[in-house]
């Protein structure tokens, strides 16, 4: 097969052209002369994304710039071939799919990648499914989705890295080095496409698709940094998100696409809408008709757009009316090609169908590394766990996840193959051979299912064993896109399996797979451990069974605040203080007296029933050996703008097993020209201790990491006093307080 014509013509354009534009690069070069050649059809082609039709036509008559979806690897080079052989131009398509936690091999789900607060993890995951896709002829994933989730009822919660800008802004951009490698030129790269640019993840409600209503000042504080994190990490592409933002659908919103993208971060990919988001702003209300949708998308700043054909029918006449400039066409196809030419398509346009790297031993170590961080140690109760396998004599492995080979990959598994999958209770009958009994009864055959007819058998079994193991949590699908939940309880008869176990008096450990962090406080109560793995992937199993019986000890914290009740959302570590802040000191409903007169002296901002605390604060997490810190101590007490915060504290292993640990570092300003949250996350480390060992773990936070976006939206640090914690968890811990003055 040849290689792309425009690619032959290369030479040439760079002797004619290479004259005029001594300053351009090849790329520069390479990109004008094609676009020079290009008819407005062609370049419409360009900018189009399809998903089905036939392909190969659409390809021979440059009628398509990429596909998604197309998954039959002959198809793929053959489509491919269309394009580059029979095409005027001989443009090579983009071959594009959701690979969002893994391929073949399914890593954790991103907010389970999250949770394990290591972002080499992250970036490996994402390397394997790179290595992975690519090997069947996919060169653009869309991920990493950063997303700031706040709610838990929104089902895509579990493609986000949750709730926190700095933690998402870490893992993100790790995942995108990992899907583009060191060189999106290698044939292992996939562009990344990070999204959804921008503020889905406030959805109204955690209602999916809903609207937005953030500030400036939220979207530059909080839901912006992540994707600024992404293009210094050199995301090729971004995508638009479906909700309107204040009145605005975010895939016509100049002032996000143009302004802040383009302008002040000098992004030089290409954005692609989302799925039909273009078209749906005509149900949005705000555009008449596709033609009008698809003039608003264009001069907005949308390149490519997926799916609803609107480019494709319209923008000609749009064109030939003066509504769409072509500047407008020619930015666009410039952001594409760009991004073709940096993945070497044009060079490169085919790949070997007969490569065979899914599922391979070091893809699944990777996974089973994934998954053993991103479990959370919830409760730990009477030292519950780790099992003892000499003192174990029975086991009972009871619940509907205990065994659930597709639901453990969890959502947009859409490539993962069940069969691939370790299930716990897989690994843990392979991990104790015959010498512990493990009695297996799910008790119930789905995490939905309300049929109690299996519980006889379950309880029995319990009452058997020396220690029972429950798998409770969702299937797959009860999380991801369009599956928001107004109800965090386990579903179906799970609640009643844990509590009629839980009256059997043997020690209970509750392990939950879920997509999202559910309402488990009653499981919590009754359990004596509780192992929080969300959906763990592929290898999931053995992680779990490593961890259950010590040969691991687990490291994950929580990257999303858990809600007691659902009530409580939005509950998030970062809020504002309020002026009348909560403490843990306030009367709760039930102590307040009958008939009493009514007051709001002394009251704060807090609920009668649910109390001061979330279930589970943000970036807590349990071991099975214990942690002390000390008071952080600071090279200085004062600093200058340009000055770096020199922050250590000892941190201690003081219990008796090998462990790692998340130092997380928080930061207050306690006087803003607006208000400034409780806390913000500013780093954190993973430090492996042995027992009894000690170690300083010392921080460097440049104060110029202290900016944020002031009332006059200007991205600055401000004089004045601070607060700084080094410690377990967003709730522990005592401030060492410092000053940031002008000038020192
Ligand atoms: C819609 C989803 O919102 C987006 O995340 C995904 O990448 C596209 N569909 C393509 O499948």
């Amino acid at each position: 097969m040849r290689r792309s014509g425009a690619f032959a013509a290369l030479g040439l354009a760079l002797i004619f052209t290479g004259c005029k534009k001594a300053q351009s690069t090849p790329e520069d070069l390479f990109i004008e002369n094609l676009l020079s050649q290009m008819t407005i059809e062609e370049k419409i082609g360009q900018m189009n994304q399809v998903s089905w039709g036939d392909w190969n036509e659409m390809a021979r008559k440059g009628e398509i710039g990429s596909v998604l979806n197309l998954t039959d690897l002959y198809a793929i080079n053959e489509m491919q071939r269309c394009a580059i052989e029979e095409s005027r131009l001989g443009i090579p398509v983009l071959v594009s799919r959701d690979v969002i936690h893994g391929y073949r091999t399914m890593m954790p789900i991103p907010l389970g990648q999250a949770a394990t607060f290591n972002p080499e993890i992250a970036r490996k995951g994402a390397r394997v499914a790179a290595i992975e896709a690519t090997a069947e002829g996919i060169r653009w994933t869309f991920a990493p989705m950063v997303d700031i989730s706040r709610d838990p009822r929104w089902g895509r919660i579990a493609e986000s890295c949750g709730e926190d800008a700095y933690l998402t802004s870490v893992m993100g951009a790790a995942m995108v080095k990992g899907f583009q490698g060191d060189s999106l030129n290698d044939p292992t790269s996939m562009a990344a496409c990070v999204k959804h640019f921008v503020g889905y993840g406030a959805a109204e409600g955690g209602k999916d698709y809903n609207s937005t209503k953030l500030t400036e000042n939220e979207l530059r504080n909080v839901y912006l940094p992540p994707f600024e994190a992404a293009c210094k990490a050199g995301s090729a592409t971004y995508m638009t998100s479906f909700n309107d933002n204040d009145g605005i659908p975010c895939t016509a919103n100049e002032f996000i696409l143009k302004n802040v993208l383009r302008n002040e971060w000098q992004f030089d990919g290409f954005v692609v809408s989302d799925w039909a988001s273009v078209a749906e702003m005509v149900p949005h209300g705000f555009a008449a008709d596709n033609k009008e949708a698809a003039m608003k998308a264009v001069k907005a700043g949308v390149d490519m757009e997926m799916v609803s054909g609107t480019y494709a029918a319209h923008i000609k006449e749009l064109h030939k009316e003066g509504k769409v400039d072509k500047k407008h066409l020619d930015d666009a196809v410039r952001n594409i090609l760009r991004v073709k030419y940096r993945l070497g398509l044009f060079e490169n346009p085919y790949f070997d169908p007969e490569q065979k790297v899914a599922y391979v031993p070091e893809h699944l170590e990777v996974a089973r590394q994934a998954a053993t961080e991103s479990a959370i140690l919830l409760k730990n109760e009477n030292r519950t766990l780790p099992l003892d396998e000499k003192k174990i004599r029975n086991l009972a492995i009871i619940g509907p996840m205990a065994d659930a080979p597709y639901e453990q990959m969890g959502t947009w598994s859409f490539d993962g193959q069940k069969e691939y999958t370790v299930t716990p209770l897989t690994a843990i009958r392979e991990m104790v051979g015959n010498k512990v009994n493990v009695i297996y009864q799910p008790g119930l055959d789905f995490s939905r299912d309300k049929d109690k007819k299996g519980f006889g058998a379950a309880l029995t079994a319990a009452k058997q064993a020396d220690a029972v193991v429950v798998f409770v949590g969702e299937e797959a699908i009860l999380s991801g896109e369009a599956h928001s939940l107004a109800d965090l309880n386990l579903v179906g008869a799970q609640k009643e399996l844990v509590r009629a176990l839980s009256e059997t008096g043997k020690p209970l450990v509750t392990v939950v797979m879920a997509g999202r962090p559910l309402t488990i406080g009653e499981e919590l109560e009754r359990s004596h451990s509780v192992l929080y793995s969300f959906h763990p992937g592929t290898m999931g199993g053995p992680a779990l069974a490593d961890l259950l019986f010590g040969k691991a000890v687990p490291s994950g914290k929580t990257p999303v605040t858990f809600p007691k009740m659902v009530g409580q959302i939005p509950v998030y570590y970062n809020h504002k203080m309020t002026g009348r802040p909560a403490s843990r000191q306030e009367t709760l409903m039930d102590a307040i007296p009958v008939e009493a007169g009514q007051t709001s002296l002394g009251c704060t901002s807090f609920y009668l029933d649910a109390g001061f605390d979330p279930l589970v604060p943000f970036g807590y997490g349990l071991s099975y050996t214990t942690f002390a810190y000390d008071t952080p101590r600071l090279n200085t007490n004062q600093y200058g703008k340009n000055d770096v915060i020199k922050a250590t504290c000892t941190l201690t292993n003081t219990g008796d097993y090998e462990a790692t640990e998340v130092a997380q570092l928080y930061v207050r300003d306690m006087v803003g020209s607006l208000t400034r949250p409780v806390k913000e996350l500013k780093g954190f480390q993973r430090v492996t201790l042995k027992p009894g060992e000690s170690k300083d773990v010392t921080f460097e936070l440049p104060v110029e990491e202290l900016a944020y976006w002031n009332i006059d939206m200007q991205h600055k640090v401000e004089e004045g006093d601070f607060q700084l914690w080094i410690n377990t968890d967003s709730r522990s811990g005592d401030a060492a307080p410092f000053r940031v003055i002008e000038t020192i």
